[in-house]
């Protein structure tokens, strides 16, 4: 079964076996040449099951670049944009991105600058770029250690979301994922949060192909209602980034230890943490559901409270602040209702003491 969504009527987002949609699509546009962009485990992993998916020649150029967030930056870009300039790629190519969130954003930024912008293809085979980070436009690379930096918003030609890949992915890898499915859940579907709200980690490396299409879709939907609404981030669509404020310090800070977080972990952290400013302002507590799902999907990890000045830096740089003021945004009471809050550092270090105590 194949379902497609058009955020803002702009674009396909098709979610399916890639072999009942992509070369009909392809045969429509008829691109002047075709570069297809991919890391060292893609290349390993998928590469071949995507050309024999869609019926492209196995001489088909491929850019290879080093795996990992720690090369989203501009030197990995220069020497993307090297690559397109000794295949002499003009503005009627396409460019293929086959890959997580890195390469989905990074291959996307060098496409959308090349030229003044070459369409480009988003198709994630991780479960995070499949149900966020390939939808939605949002494309850069990461500036002196703060995430996502430099970048535009450009929407791709088309996003191409085949479950198949996650046969592929390191279980460490779906569960960073599925804290990406848990926002959305948490954000804007009930329903979905009813389907994963008990999930064990054994359940998420069993998935069956139905059920990821089924969370999937649900998971989709949400971020296409939202990026539909607001694509450049001006209102609802910073509900997105429930989690990361806090869980994108933590992320970078623990990025350069020898004991790094996904970015999942990190924003299942983040979630925690600011509802947790969000119910100790209003005197309540976090939903024991939500905590029971997060400690059962992403292992404790004891945050020491001397960083919290360190993270309390980065966190100045978020892109969502506001004159000087550090902002997050949390769910509110409706669905897809969003509470702006300002914390101090103290609630964050607060917040921290709270989840070192779960
Ligand atoms: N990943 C958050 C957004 O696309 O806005």
């Amino acid at each position: 079964m194949t379902t497609t969504f058009y955020p803002g009527d702009a674009y396909p987002v098709v979610l399916g076996r890639l072999q009942d949609t992509f070369s009909d699509w392809l045969q429509q546009r008829r691109p002047s040449k075709i570069l297809l962009l991919c890391d060292a485990n893609t290349r390993r992993d998928c590469l071949s099951g995507f050309l024999a998916a869609t019926g492209l020649p196995a001489n088909t150029p491929v850019v290879e670049i080093p795996a990992g967030e720690t090369y989203k930056h501009i030197q990995t870009c220069t020497s993307i944009w090297e690559q397109m300039l000794k295949a002499q790629l003009d503005r009627h190519a396409l460019v293929i991105n086959l890959g997580g969130g890195v390469i989905g954003d990074m291959g996307g930024f060098c496409a959308a600058t090349w030229k003044r912008g070459v369409d480009f293809v988003q198709v994630p085979t991780t479960l995070l770029s499949m149900t966020d980070a390939a939808i939605g436009g949002k494309l850069g690379i990461d500036f002196q250690k703060v995430k996502n930096t430099i970048g535009v918003f450009q929407n791709p030609a088309a996003v191409f979301v085949d479950p198949v890949f996650l046969n592929t992915l390191p279980e460490r890898e779906l569960r960073s994922g599925f804290a990406e499915v848990i926002k959305h859940a948490l954000i804007g579907a009930p329903e979905l949060w009813e389907m994963i709200r008990d999930f064990t980690p054994e359940q998420l490396s069993a998935c069956p192909q139905e059920t990821w299409l089924n969370m999937l879709s649900q998971s989709i939907a949400v971020k296409v209602r939202i990026v539909t609404e607001d694509p450049h981030e001006k209102g609802i669509r910073m509900l997105l980034n429930y989690g990361h404020t806090i869980g994108h310090a933590l992320e970078s800070y623990f990025l350069e230890t020898e004991n790094p977080l996904t970015h999942g972990e990190a924003i299942a952290i983040g979630m925690l943490t600011e509802s947790w400013v969000q119910h100790q302002r209003r005197a309540e507590q976090v939903p024991d559901a939500w905590i029971r799902l997060m400690l059962r999907i992403f292992p404790h990890r004891n945050i020491p409270l001397d960083i919290v000045p360190d993270i309390w830096q980065t966190m100045q740089q978020d892109k969502k602040n506001k004159a000087g003021k550090v902002r997050m945004t949390v769910p509110g009471n409706m669905e897809l209702d969003m509470e702006v809050l300002e914390p101090s550092q103290e609630e964050v270090r607060d917040s921290l003491l709270f989840y070192n105590n779960l």
